[in-house]
């Protein structure tokens, strides 16, 4: 190692040969030495530049992986869609060829009129699906803050259900513990998250079944917060609401499984299932929005109950 004066390392190739003369005595050295600082500065420039290639290499393949993913979900995506929204529009085409091509009587046009709202219906629902899933996956959904006034909402789709259940002879009752407290949020997706729930409750619960809404308030969302009674010191600080109902219930190994989109059950107990396989998809992202948590307890057999928390304005 050579160094210069200002201490800086030179790096060095050192080339000498022995003279010897014809009996093989040493006569002289003859060297000479290389300064190849500046080649081994260049070769270190040249490393790093390499490797950093390297790396916009991976980034760009990892990027068109994604890129490719993002496309093939898409694809995915509008193939569903086609042959989701065919089967609601097919049937609204049939009632109508029906109403306009026979002769009916009155009942029976009613009748028919009435499973066309009820396929329109299926159609927005779908539509609107669809759409909330693509602006999840794209991160272009929106959220609207405001003091929400949970008692009256929850009030306003009890009543709404409750008309829905009683044509299939389910009770819907609703039950507080305590005063429900405001939350912050978006009034139109906690609205959402609560009319996706009680759907699914009334959708999966035989005939002559219950739905019981209980709302109640608890520290925080871990386990261990879950049953302190509040204090002035620990106030309660979400809202938990939990809808219940008697219906096939879902086995252990699908509780995460529901909240992915597209995932359904089929099992006997859930016959010609017209929903999209979204809706908690939905709900558990606009629960985990607010900060909330989202799940279900349930065995087969025994009937779900879907929690979710909010958290409460002002603590
Ligand atoms: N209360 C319930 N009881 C039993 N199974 C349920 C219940 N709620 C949901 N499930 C199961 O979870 C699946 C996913 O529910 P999700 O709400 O995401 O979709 P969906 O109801 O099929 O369609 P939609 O998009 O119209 O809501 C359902 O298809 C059903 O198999
Ligand atoms: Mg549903």
């Amino acid at each position: 190692m050579l160094c210069q004066r200002n201490n800086d390392v030179i790096n060095v190739v050192n080339r000498s040969a022995a003279i010897s003369d014809n009996n093989d005595n040493l006569i002289s050295i003859d060297g000479i030495i290389i300064d190849i600082t500046h080649m081994k500065k260049m070769e270190r420039q040249l490393r790093m530049r390499n490797k950093q290639l390297e790396l916009m290499g991976s980034e760009l393949r990892k990027a068109n992986q994604r890129l490719m993913e993002i496309d093939q979900r898409k694809s995915e995506l509008v193939n569903i869609v086609a042959h989701d929204l065919r089967n609601p529009l097919n049937s609204i085409r049939m009632f109508i060829e029906l109403l306009l091509k026979y002769e009916n009587s009155p009942l029976e046009n009613e009748e028919f009129l009435h499973k066309i709202e009820q396929e329109s219906l299926r159609l927005i629902n779908l539509i609107d699906n669809f759409l909330d899933i693509e602006k999840i996956e794209t991160g272009r959904m929106r959220y609207r803050h405001q003091s929400v006034e949970l008692a009256d909402l929850i009030e306003h789709f009890v009543s709404i259900y409750h008309w829905e259940a009683e044509k299939k002879g389910i009770t819907l009752t609703k039950d507080s513990l305590v005063p429900i407290p405001e939350v912050i949020g978006d009034k139109n997706r906690i609205s959402q998250v609560l009319s996706n729930l009680l759907a699914n409750a009334v959708r999966y619960t035989n005939e002559g079944g219950s739905i019981n809404i209980r709302v109640r308030t608890v520290a925080g969302t871990r386990m261990s917060e879950r049953f302190q009674p509040p204090s002035p010191e620990k106030p309660h600080k979400h809202v938990k609401i939990s809808i219940k109902d008697t219906g096939p219930g879902i086995n252990r190994e699908f509780h995460k499984h529901i909240f992915e989109k597209f995932y359904q059950l089929s099992s006997p107990a859930i016959k010609n299932n017209t929903g999209t396989g979204l809706g908690l998809a939905i709900v558990k992202e606009i629960v985990e929005h607010h900060r909330g948590r989202v799940w279900v307890e349930s065995e087969e057999g025994k009937g779900a109950t879907f929690f979710f928390t909010l958290p409460i304005k002002n603590v």
